[in-house]
């Protein structure tokens, strides 16, 4: 039987509407605007506002509108995947809120967290259920409200991180277009350099963990941004060598927005030009699960049918790794 490939037919993305700008967080921490953008790209992002709003408000909107745009019956859904580090709460899975709102009443769900390759992951996941021949509409959703675990006091980390989701539809494809090739990996032992301390079952939370802020993001940001450049350059650039990809044949990158860097590193160490790079961390910052499905949906209309694509992220875990895709639609 001829393998059957998961295209995504279909892309959603929605950021809240309130813009934290470099200038706005000069009057919250030591920093300039200046600094944040030279060092990682970065001009503003969305914050999502408002009590008791979690990432389901933004994944919501993300794939009702993809329901609505591609015109499907969300009876007809047969999973949804929602990767996230920030579910609006522990239990149940942010996936059930969403097919509950969407009324995707025949779809199971659940979450998946890789921090920031979290949307890799899921979309690996999502795409192997289509292969398997059993399902045909699978919806990947990759959202986090970051400021819900951002200390805006730690100018180290208050910087980089903005709320927003992005969703896929995935279906099998007619062509031989779709996920093509994925490379995933992660190593634990990258877990001190970023992490949330408390709130898990290690360190519940008590008054003590709110005390000494544990429940907000630790980074060591050189540390990390040394194992990014390198596993994020060295994963894109193995995938286009194990499917045959010259740079020419690549038309764009959608790398994970953490650091502008970093993305310029991968983009580099692959033989690509910055116009095949997707970019909206100058608007967003990093939006963590959500940010190579924003840059999917900013970027649609300029992608056709045919088009060899190449995601790739690397995150908190560690995590890390890259899939190739061929673009299976014009819009
Ligand atoms: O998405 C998941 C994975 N995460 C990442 O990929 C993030 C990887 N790391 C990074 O992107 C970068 O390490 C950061 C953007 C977090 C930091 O940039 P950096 O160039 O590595 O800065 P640094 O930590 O080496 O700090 C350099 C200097 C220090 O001052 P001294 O010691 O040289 O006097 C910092 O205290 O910059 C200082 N600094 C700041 N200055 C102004 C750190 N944060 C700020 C700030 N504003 N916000």
């Amino acid at each position: 039987m001829p393998k059957i490939h998961a295209a995504i037919t279909a892309v959603q993305g929605y950021v809240p509407e309130y813009v934290l700008t470099n200038e706005e967080l000069e009057q919250m921490v030591d920093t300039n605007s200046e600094w944040i953008l030279s060092r990682t790209g970065i001009r503003e992002r969305r914050i999502l506002k408002g009590k008791d709003q979690g990432t389901s408000v933004m994944a919501i909107e993300a794939v009702s509108k993809l329901i609505d745009k591609k015109n499907i019956n969300p009876a007809d859904i047969d999973l949804l995947i929602c990767a996230t580090v920030t579910p609006d709460m522990v239990f149940p899975a942010t996936a059930n809120l969403i097919t509950d709102a969407v009324g995707a009443v025949n779809a199971f769900g659940y979450d998946l967290n890789a921090a920031c390759s979290g949307f890799l992951y899921a979309l690996s996941t999502g795409a192997a259920f289509i292969e398997s021949g059993k399902y045909k509409k699978v919806i990947v959703v990759g959202a986090d409200k970051m400021s819900s675990i951002v200390d805006y006091t730690d100018r180290a980390t208050c910087i980089i991180f903005g709320d927003g989701a992005g969703a896929v539809l995935l279906e099998p494809s007619q062509t031989d277009e779709g996920v093509m090739d994925y490379l995933l990996h992660s190593d634990g032992s990258g877990a001190p350099y970023l992490h949330q301390k408390a709130g898990g079952s290690r360190r519940p939370a008590s008054h003590q963990t709110v005390d000494a802020r544990e429940h907000f993001v630790y980074q060591e940001g050189q540390a990390v941004f040394k194992f990014a450049v390198n596993n994020m350059a060295d994963v894109s650039a193995r995938i286009m060598e194990r499917n045959g990809l010259t740079a020419n044949q690549v038309a764009f990158l959608v790398p994970h927005q953490a650091n502008k860097r970093i993305i310029d590193a991968t983009a580099h160490r692959m033989g690509l030009t910055d116009d095949k790079v997707m970019l909206n961390i100058d608007r967003y910052g990093n939006t963590t699960s959500g940010t190579i499905p924003l840059c999917l949906w900013e970027y649609e209309s300029r992608l056709k049918k045919g088009d060899n694509i190449i995601l790739s992220a690397f995150g908190g875990g560690f995590t890390w790794g890259a899939i190739y895709i061929k673009w299976a639609y014009n819009s």
